[in-house]
């Protein structure tokens, strides 16, 4: 395994001619068919699909650095000390939120080659069919159907065994996962001590199905954890779709770039094109530009992806006109609808002599663990640092669907997401010092509040201000005290006895026992699953709502195109990178398809 490591060093040596540090470098005649701005989940699949056409000469712009940075990017198991405010983070957070007793709430967003998928939990997951069945619905756009994107999803993967290579039967369905894409996926690897109870738990509370593989379509149920990580190391897009692509002459990537807007170029018949982008190193400047022959393509994610449209004069004219910006789009739906998960994770205290706690207080065990890793890529860090995964819904007769419709996609789609880890886990409260904790969120999937992405400045650099718009509606507040009610149902079972000692008392979770305290606990304690999707979501075709069409290309313009998780109309009912790739998948096929 330690070939890997010397196999990466090459790699970035041979290929170091297409990788650009500084715009200065980029050779002035030049000339790029495409130009895709961000390289997450969106802009990878993009630069990868189109530059497998020789004559297509494609260039990657990306704000972050090379994934070199911080060689701990690759361990699956230090995913969590990635953010927020790291060199690879881009150290958002968000306004006073009122739904959360006006906490402001750390941001991450991945700044660097890879994007969010190079610092995200991992967690690979598909949404239920009826979530794709809405997006073609809203979109009038078969295409986006689940019987219609399946396939695509598949090919994405590449199911492998997981890293201490254990026996997975009944513990995914091999059949229903790719196995030649080039994403590598693969079941939680090691046990935990949890593992035998949470599935002894589905044996004794009916209300807890076994689900062997929740990315069947049908994710309702408890299974075990199915991870974006291969051969022990996390694949993130740059792993997956740009690394092993570094030697195609038609690829450039410019990297440590911002992007600071696109550029009007000309008009076909009263329609705008902006195939023209300029892009610095910092407020300073200097400020290049450069001319896409066909199209650009923007991939900087829910957040960012926003900002450049206003900050070009594609957005709300209101909000432009207060920054001097001249509207050349009205496109008042831009940065609006923000729609993310709340994650609540509650602690219990378990009767243990080790958990994943311990190995954060041992800097001698990190060590141990560190050059396992390094050497074999097996042990502990060769794993993500969550066990099993749930979804569920609330009853059927809840109180409060006599005034709230369901906002789930259908029978099938969650209302919560339930999550186990072996340690201590809070974003309001510092780990302790000593004892031993099991972490079992209970995270709101179907959320009917939204926020939105609005500029604070017309300086590119400034960031924006983001509002999540978190548990401001009374189904959010309701759904995620049933799923609180539910996780305490779960864990009152005969399998945790003698393990679990209790509720964790400093995040007030000990005391929450009517639905009034536990969602006064919630907004005291919930933050985000950092999934951020529909700020500039799509519609059907001549809508008046809505930033992009069906093919994801922007509203009233042409050359420019949006593919990231901007523009899923609804978040999905799952962890959503998986749902990144696929609308990246398509996007490229649309596009390579219209020459
Ligand atoms: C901490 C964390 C944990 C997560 N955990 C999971 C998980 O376990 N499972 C899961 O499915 N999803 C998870 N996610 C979400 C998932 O990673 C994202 O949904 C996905 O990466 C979104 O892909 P994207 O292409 O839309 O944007 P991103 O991945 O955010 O990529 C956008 C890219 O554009 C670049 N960029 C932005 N602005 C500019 C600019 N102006 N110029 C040039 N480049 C720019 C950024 O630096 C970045 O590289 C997590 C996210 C985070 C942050
Ligand atoms: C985020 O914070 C880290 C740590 O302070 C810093 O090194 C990095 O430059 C910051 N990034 C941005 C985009 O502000
Ligand atoms: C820390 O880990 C090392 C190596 O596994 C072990 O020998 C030692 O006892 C641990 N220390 C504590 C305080 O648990
Ligand atoms: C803790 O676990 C041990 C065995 O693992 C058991 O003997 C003991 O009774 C448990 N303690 C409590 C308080 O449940």
């Amino acid at each position: 395994m330690q070939y890997f490591v010397l196999l990466a060093l090459l790699a970035v040596r041979t290929v170091s001619a297409t990788v650009y540090t500084d715009p200065s470098q980029l050779p002035a005649f030049k000339k790029y068919d495409y130009i895709v701005v961000g390289a997450g989940p969106g802009g990878s699949v993009v630069a990868n699909r189109l530059s497998a056409k020789s004559s297509n000469k494609v260039l990657l712009i990306e704000a972050g650095s090379t994934t070199d940075i911080d060689p701990t990017i690759d361990v699956p198991f230090l995913c969590t000390g990635l953010a927020p405010n790291t060199i690879v983070d881009w150290n958002y957070t968000t306004v006073p939120l009122p739904g959360l007793n006006g906490r402001s709430i750390a941001y991450p967003r991945g700044k660097v080659m890879g994007g969010s998928s190079s610092i995200n939990y991992m967690v690979w997951t598909r949404g239920p069919t009826s979530d794709f069945d809405r997006f073609a619905a809203v979109t009038g756009d078969r295409g986006w159907s689940w019987e219609a994107v399946s396939q695509i999803g598949k090919n994405i993967e590449n199911l492998v065994p997981p890293a201490d290579g254990h026996n997975t039967a009944g513990q995914i369905i091999p059949s229903i996962h790719g196995t030649n894409g080039p994403v590598q996926i693969s079941v939680q690897g090691y046990p935990t001590d949890l593992d035998s109870r949470v599935f002894a738990t589905t044996r004794e509370l009916p209300e807890f199905p076994f689900n062997e593989d929740t990315s069947s379509g049908n994710p309702l149920g408890i299974s075990w954890s199915q991870f974006s990580v291969g051969g022990g190391i996390r694949y993130s897009s740059y792993v997956a779709y740009i690394q092993p692509i570094l030697s195609r002459p038609n690829l450039d990537i410019l990297v440590n770039t911002q992007v600071t807007k696109v550029i009007k170029t000309g008009t076909v018949r009263g329609v705008p094109i902006f195939t023209g982008v300029q892009f610095a190193t910092s407020a300073a400047g200097p400020f290049h530009t450069l001319t896409a022959t066909t199209e650009v393509i923007l991939s900087a994610g829910a957040i960012n992806t926003p900002q450049i449209l206003m900050l070009s004069g594609i957005g709300p004219s209101a909000q432009l006109s207060k920054f001097g910006i001249k509207t050349l789009v009205n496109l008042p739906d831009v940065g609006q609808h923000l729609q993310d998960h709340v994650v609540l994770p509650n602690v219990f205290t378990v009767n243990a002599t080790f958990t994943q706690d311990d190995i954060a207080r041992n800097a001698t065990l990190i060590a141990e663990d560190y050059e396992q890793w390094a050497l074999y890529k097996t042990g502990q860090f060769a794993t993500a640092p969550t066990a099993e995964i749930g979804w569920g819904r609330i009853p059927a007769n809840s109180a409060i669907y006599r005034t709230v419709d369901d906002p789930s996609s259908g029978p099938h789609a969650p209302h919560f997401e339930l999550q186990w880890a072996e340690a201590f886990a809070s974003f309001v409260q510092p780990t302790p010092a000593t004892g031993h904790y099991l972490m079992f969120s209970s995270n709101l999937v179907s959320p009917t509040s939204r926020g939105s992405v609005t500029l604070t400045s017309s300086n590119p650099f400034a960031f924006p201000s983001i509002d999540t718009g978190f548990l401001t509606s009374a189904f959010d507040i309701f759904a995620i005290t049933e799923a609180v009610k539910a996780a305490k149902r779960f864990m009152a079972a005969p399998a945790w006895k003698g393990y679990v000692t209790g509720r964790y008392e400093g995040t007030g979770f000990a005391d929450a026992n009517t639905d009034a305290e536990i969602a006064e606990y919630a907004r005291n304690n919930a933050a985000t699953v950092f999934h951020p999707t529909g700020t500039a979501m799509m519609s059907p075709y001549g809508a008046n709502h809505g930033v992009t069409n069906p093919d994801l290309t922007v509203k009233n313009t042409l050359g420019l195109r949006v593919v990231d998780a901007s523009v899923f109309p609804y978040v999905p009912a799952a962890h959503p990178q998986f749902h990144v790739y696929v609308i990246a998948e398509r996007a490229a096929q649309l596009i390579l398809e219209n020459l």
